[in-house]
């Protein structure tokens, strides 16, 4: 089972999936946690890149190109074996994030950046997305906080209110996949719908 978690900048999906994980695992599952972009050796080079607050020049098709590198390898390096093998597969981002901010956001044309990461992938598509929905300031308050701040965090209040709508958007286009949480409660809240929404998806 390949489970992915998907929202904006601080809704919560880094700080949520290690208590996840432990939890799966305390009931017997084989839970793998992975975060794009990165994951791999070859991926996490990317990731700087991607995020160095130095590259302010980076083209859009650039940055949604590197994307689809970093993903390309974190594939078939790491998803694909570990689901053949059983595990389940969480992962901190997937192709809906390229969607939603390369997609949406920069507002490149939907049907290319889908064919793209139809290549990256090779059609590798989740069993499960859950979107941590947040609205825009919430998200980027906690981010200023945390003083985690990368190059696409640093786009406009308005970028990054198209990414949210393109979330909303995705989900509304294939409801059978995705489940939503309300990611602007207190955390314990959003861990315990996280926890059910898992066992739920993993006694189907
Ligand atoms: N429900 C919540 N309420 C308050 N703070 C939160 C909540 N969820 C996450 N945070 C805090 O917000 C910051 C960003 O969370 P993080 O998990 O890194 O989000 P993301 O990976 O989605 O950007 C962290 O400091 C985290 O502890
Ligand atoms: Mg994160």
């Amino acid at each position: 089972m390949f489970i992915t978690l998907e929202g904006p900048e601080g809704s919560g999906k880094t700080s949520h999936i290690p208590p996840l994980v432990e939890f799966l695992r305390e009931r017997g599952y084989h839970v793998f946690p992975t975060r794009e972009p990165g994951g791999t050796s070859i991926g996490e080079q990317i990731r700087a890149v991607i995020h160095d607050l130095k590259n302010a020049e980076m083209h859009p098709r650039t940055e949604t190109l590197l994307y689809q590198a970093a993903r390309a390898q974190i594939v078939e390096e790491v998803i694909r074996p570990r689901l053949e093998r059983g595990e389940i597969v969480l992962s901190d981002r997937y192709f809906d994030s390229t969607i939603a901010y390369q997609g949406y956001g920069h507002g490149q044309e939907l049907e290319q950046v889908r064919q793209l990461v139809h290549y990256a992938t090779g059609g590798l598509t989740p069993d499960l997305t859950i979107l941590l929905d947040l609205d825009v300031e919430t998200g980027l308050q906690r981010k200023v906080r945390q003083q985690e701040w990368n190059r696409l965090d640093a786009y406009t209040v308005e970028f990054h209110r198209r990414v949210r709508a393109g979330y909303l958007e995705l989900v509304r286009q294939e409801p059978g996949r995705w489940r939503v949480v309300d990611a602007s409660r207190a955390w314990n809240s959003v861990q315990e719908d996280l926890r059910s929404l898992l066992l739920e998806a993993l006694r189907r």
